[in-house]
């Protein structure tokens, strides 16, 4: 199961669609809000978003699978930890932290919060969200990436903000984690950056860490082939 990051979809796995789903099978909802998922109307927070996937594993009778997220699904998956934990085989962390936001992150998001809920959008988060590799070469993968945010819509992405900036601390979540722990991250990545990715490696009991060489924060886009053979050979050792 891959929870997609923010202000994407489940159409952010094509890929990993299309490469994994030959030996496994590949689950990769909305989350709340975006894609095709209803927003409903409980407060902005992660923990829904991660009840909700404990919600699909019961409608699908799966009593456990192996759950992964990038970013924002990285933040699901840990609250899925902390409040699911009998569901998981298996943890992965793509380009994510365990950290909590600072006051200053905070206030930032309830202000892109309000800038979408008054008609903006957030395409100026397009270069942050890229490496500078995926940056240079101008492919596909800005125009995909472009189009992906673009169609985030307003409400969705105003509670998400909200709910980021609440999630707390995940550290003791991923010390008390008795599930083995993928952590990837791409060494272009500017929002979660491969410190973050180690400082949860360190946390995890049974962890091992995979930095991608030529990837930004969304590196299950900009490097699917390295992605994919990283989560099959993590698949493989389970
Ligand atoms: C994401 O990619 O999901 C977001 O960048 C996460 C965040 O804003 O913390």
């Amino acid at each position: 199961m891959l929870l997609h990051g923010f202000p994407l979809s489940s159409a952010m796995w094509l890929a990993q669609r299309e490469g994994l789903s030959g030996d496994h099978q590949v689950i990769t909802p909305d989350l709340r809000g975006f894609g095709g998922s209803r927003l409903g109307d409980d407060e902005p927070s992660i923990d829904a978003m991660a009840d909700d996937v404990a919600e699909l594993l019961d409608t699908l009778s799966l009593d456990k699978a192996v759950v992964g997220g990038l970013s924002m699904g990285g933040y699901v998956t840990m609250a899925l930890a902390r409040r699911h934990p009998s569901r998981l085989s298996g943890v992965i962390l793509a380009d994510t932290k365990a950290s909590p936001d600072t006051p200053e992150a905070a206030a930032n998001r309830e202000a892109v919060a309000r800038r979408v809920l008054d008609g903006g959008d957030l395409l100026d988060s397009v270069p942050n969200l890229l490496g500078a590799t995926s940056l240079e070469r101008r492919g596909m993968v800005v125009g995909r990436v472009r189009g992906l945010v673009g169609a985030a819509p307003a409400q969705a992405s105003a509670w998400a903000q909200r709910a980021m900036a609440a999630r707390p601390d995940s550290f003791d979540t991923l010390r008390a984690l008795s599930v083995p722990a993928l952590v990837i991250v791409g060494d272009e990545d500017k929002v979660t950056p491969v410190a973050d990715a180690e400082a949860m490696a360190k946390a995890l009991p049974d962890g091992r860490l995979v930095v991608i060489g030529r990837a930004g924060h969304l590196s299950a886009i900009e490097t699917p082939e390295t992605f994919n053979r990283t989560v099959s050979a993590f698949l493989k050792e389970l």
